[in-house]
């Protein structure tokens, strides 16, 4: 690929080059290679679900306009859809049940983890109906246990007790109304893949309500239960600063990367670099450098100021500075390519999950029976490995930026509570009502290697801040914004005067000596919850539905299913979805319709699909001041 198409990161086109002189290839190399892609694909109009197909319909209406079944496009891409947003949401689930039971593990006494947030514990547990007084964290965390598991045992019509006690009655309301609460939700999965299986629901309205169901499902059972119970383990993400990009990368350190997404691995990993970094003092390193790709980075750049690496699109790059000792991941968004690229340097590529293997990876069974033990012997290994790095072929390039992270919605509360002790949110409000703050946009979501690395997050946010709207981001977009310098304090210089007022006065107030960050991160992709809390909580502040709040979310450089799921969610709470690369729906002009139109009547959110990031700002904007002007704002 040619340089100036790769990245707006300055970092990527040095490592490409050096990989390309190394003869390694890379993500941006097989993407070229993929082209021309199927039309079929891009579009949704090409179904597998049977092995009469695969069939495929013709747009343009001169081949056939149904599969052999007599499935049209609709159906077909209807059905696509329902699968990727069910497995999005079984990713997000899988990942929150992992927790519960080390949560659960705990309360059986378990030494491994414990209880890092007693305070979110118990908001948690008042959340769902559960009496604290004089009870034991023991107690309470079994009772909470309970509840939870019988979400998932739940064989009856009812509701998620997670997604009841935690949405707005509004919402909740319109959801039954619509019939698209969810049960249990290992049940809802299950049926969503039995639905769209062949000789199934040939109805696309009916597909598409499923859908959002789905997204409810991934919302409560997925985001917002793995990140309560992660806080409730690890600690509420507090303010932090740190750096990121792959100048973070250190020569005479043992360098150890985490990746994927679960901080169950990431932070025992944390634990024990510190306390093995003798061990690698003696073996001639100045001691362990660790550094996050993805979400788990995200997750201990947030408890633990962990600098980031790099995202989602750069990942193989890491490996190609010649200077990781080892890199450990757990589950998602793990390139299988990675193993081939630490087998051309000395890096030692370390699986933990069985559900994730990859051939020429060393696997390190991970588990909260073997968490310490496997930890040990992770960053043991990542010290041998130091001395076998190779001099001659180390670069790490310079690049790297200041980070202010760590807004949980408890962090930021307790700063603006610096500017109204009695009455936390009103500075919020007073400065959205003033006009100061136009509205709140959440960037949100992965890379893709259809668009230049970073470079829509990038454009899209500068436009919204210079516009005065606060933004807030997650995921590999907080990565992208932060390698740019925009959560460094000193970006406020590009936020519009109202907006730079609000975050100088915060920034004031709590003895920062300059501004807040003009970007606040507010962690990994599950914490996506936090935006949907912090939505909430304003929402049911000023008496209305989160649907009429002058906010949007995007997802301008998405790839994954999760994703789409969480998208779902966002467009199911009522909030206007972008999306910055277009979904494999075109195929289908009703289903186009519906999730770009309809959906709005119906439900209050939809999905927005904007390629270009200046288009896509001014749409956003053009949304909240419509939203202000509702408001009577
Ligand atoms: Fe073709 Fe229908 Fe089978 Fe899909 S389910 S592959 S459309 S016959
Ligand atoms: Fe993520």
């Amino acid at each position: 690929m040619e340089n100036n198409k790769l990245s707006v990161d300055q970092a990527v086109p040095k490592l490409y080059q050096k990989a390309r002189e190394e003869g390694i290839v890379t993500v941006f190399d097989r993407y070229e290679a993929q082209q021309p892609q199927c039309g079929f694909g891009l579009s949704g109009l090409c179904c597998r679900h049977c092995v009469q197909g695969p069939c495929r319909i013709d747009p343009f209406g001169e081949g056939p306009q149904v599969g052999i079944c007599g499935a049209t496009a609709e159906v077909i891409v209807a059905r696509n859809l329902l699968r990727q947003v069910a497995a999005g949401a079984a990713a997000h689930v899988d990942h929150a049940y992992d927790v519960l039971e080390v949560l659960e593990k705990i309360a059986e006494g378990a030494e491994s983890y414990g209880i890092k947030d007693a305070e979110k514990l118990k908001q948690v547990a008042h959340t769902l109906g559960i009496a604290t007084a004089n009870k034991t964290e023991q107690e309470i965390v079994k009772e909470m246990c309970q509840v939870i598991y019988f979400d998932f045992a739940n064989s009856s019509t009812a509701p998620m007790t997670y997604l009841k006690a935690n949405s707005p009655k509004e919402r909740l309301e319109l959801w039954e109304k619509l019939g698209v609460l969810p049960r249990n939700p290992d049940r809802e999965i299950r049926e969503a893949l039995h639905q769209t299986t062949m000789g199934m629901d040939a109805d696309p309205v009916n597909l598409i309500l499923k859908t959002l169901r789905l997204g409810l499902v991934d919302g409560f059972a997925g985001l917002k239960l793995a990140t309560d119970l992660q806080d409730i383990i690890f600690g509420t993400p507090q303010p932090v600063v740190t750096e990121a990009n792959l100048g973070v990368l250190k020569e005479d350190y043992v360098n150890i990367i985490v990746h994927g997404h679960v901080p169950l691995l990431s932070e025992k990993i944390v634990e024990w670099s510190r306390k093995l970094e003798e061990e690698a003092k003696k073996a001639g390193a100045k001691g362990i450098n660790l550094a996050g790709i993805c979400c788990t980075g995200n997750e201990v750049l947030m408890r633990q100021g962990v600098p980031l690496a790099t995202n989602f699109l750069a990942q193989e790059l890491a490996i190609v500075t010649g200077a990781v000792d080892l890199m450990v991941v757990d589950v998602q968004c793990i390139m299988p390519s990675l193993a081939e690229i630490a087998a051309c340097y000395h890096t030692r590529l370390v699986t933990t999950m069985p559900i994730v293997k990859i051939p020429g990876a060393e696997h390190v069974p991970f588990n909260s029976e073997t968490a310490d033990t496997a930890s040990q012997e992770i960053v043991r290994m990542a010290i041998a490995s130091f001395q076998k790095r190779n001099p001659a072929k180390v670069y790490i390039p310079r690049e790297k930026a200041k980070v202010v992270a760590g807004f949980s919605v408890e962090a930021i509360v307790k700063a603006l509570a610096k500017l109204n002790p009695a009455d936390p949110l009103k500075p919020l409000i007073d400065n959205i009502v003033s006009g100061n703050i136009l509205g709140v946009v959440a960037t949100v979501g992965c890379n893709n290697a259809k668009v230049k690395h970073d470079w829509f997050h990038i454009e899209l946010v500068k436009e919204l801040i210079k516009n005065n709207v606060l933004v807030v981001t997650t995921g590999c977009s907080a990565h992208a914004l932060a390698k740019a310098g925009l959560m460094d304090p000193a970006a406020a210089e590009l936020a519009g005067e109202g907006l730079r007022t609000v975050l100088t006065a915060i920034g004031t107030a709590n003895d920062l000596g300059g501004p807040l960050p003009p970007v606040l991160h507010m962690g990994s992709c599950v914490d996506n919850s936090r935006i949907g809390d912090l939505v909430i909580a304003v929402a049911n502040y000023l008496k209305v539905s989160p649907k009429d709040l002058p906010i949007a979310a995007s997802a301008p450089e998405y790839q994954h299913e999760k994703a789409l799921s969480i998208g779902t969610w966002a467009v199911a709470m009522g909030i206007m979805t972008h999306l910055g690369v277009i979904p494999p729906v075109l195929g289908s002009p009703k289903v186009t319709q519906i999730l770009t139109q309809d959906a709005e009547t119906l439900i209050g959110g939809k999905f927005y699909v904007e390629t270009d990031p200046y288009k896509a700002a001014a749409g956003m904007i053009e949304h909240i001041k419509t939203k202000r002007a509702l408001l009577n704002l």
